[in-house]
């Protein structure tokens, strides 16, 4: 059984002020809600704050990226070894908008997902198709070519806490869910991809989540299916009422 895992991707929003005010509010609204694991992955400004002030209330922190090397002159980046030295457990690696802007590639995914790992991170990879590769019917390849980058030379004895995220590229910041079909669809080919990859063990019990204009009345139809276990939320996480309401219809 996979344990359902609700991520919070706050992106450029917050400062720490306004990120413990968050968990001030959001905290009571879940606080007997243990069926899924939940992750507010604020700013790299914000972590040290929210990870004092989640301290004892069974939410998890995560980075929004990282670099895959412990140090060096990486002007602006942060290593893993930084991000576990402040509490952070979990980490996005490979979100399309890092794709898109700031030169994340496919080898530059796989490199961190090694590194997170070595360093005991939760790595939530993403990987999704833009409109464009949808239409013209390349989805598939698509996942499956990102999916096995991502898993290029990973051990499979230390793979178990690798975390998808099947982010299509066109429902992000736009309200344009993916209908659960097309989820679960997509679901489907990255896990058969993690088999051929690792082993079909770990397909099994790997997590595949869902992000892209999830809110709280689509949470629900998205997160009951078999094949999607979870949530990485953009804008509708920045509210801690709506945030909960999704934990909640999700789980
Ligand atoms: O990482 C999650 C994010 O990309 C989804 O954003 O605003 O469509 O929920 P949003």
């Amino acid at each position: 059984m996979r344990k359902p895992l609700i991520a919070a991707n706050w992106k450029m929003y917050k400062n720490p002020t306004e990120s413990t005010a968050f968990l001030t509010h959001f905290a009571p609204l879940i606080k007997h809600h243990d069926k899924a694991e939940i992750v507010l992955c604020p700013s790299m400004t914000s972590l040290p704050a929210l990870v004092d002030a989640a301290r004892g209330k069974s939410i998890f922190v995560g980075a929004q990226t990282m670099h895959w090397l412990n140090e060096g002159a990486y002007t602006g980046e942060t290593s893993p070894t930084m991000l576990t030295a402040i509490g952070a457990t979990h980490v996005l690696i490979g979100h399309s908008e890092r794709r898109q802007y700031f030169n994340e590639t496919d080898t530059t995914v796989n490199l961190k997902l090694k590194a997170a790992l070595a360093h005991g991170l939760i790595p939530i990879v993403c990987v999704g198709e833009h409109l464009t590769e949808r239409e013209a019917g390349l989805t598939a390849n698509v996942l499956e070519l990102q999916t096995s980058l991502a898993l290029e030379g990973v051990d499979p004895a230390a793979a178990a806490p690798i975390v998808f995220a099947y982010e299509p590229v066109w429902a992000i910041g736009t309200g344009r869910t993916a209908t659960p079909e097309i989820a679960a669809d997509a679901h489907k080919i990255i896990r058969a991809q993690i088999a051929k990859s690792l082993t079909p063990e770990l397909a099994a019990s790997i997590r595949i989540l869902y992000g892209g204009s999830v809110k709280p009345d689509n949470a629900q139809s998205l997160c009951c299916l078999e094949d999607i276990d979870g949530a990485l939320v953009g804008g509708a996480s920045l509210d801690p009422t709506s945030f909960a309401q999704i934990v909640t219809n999700a789980t």
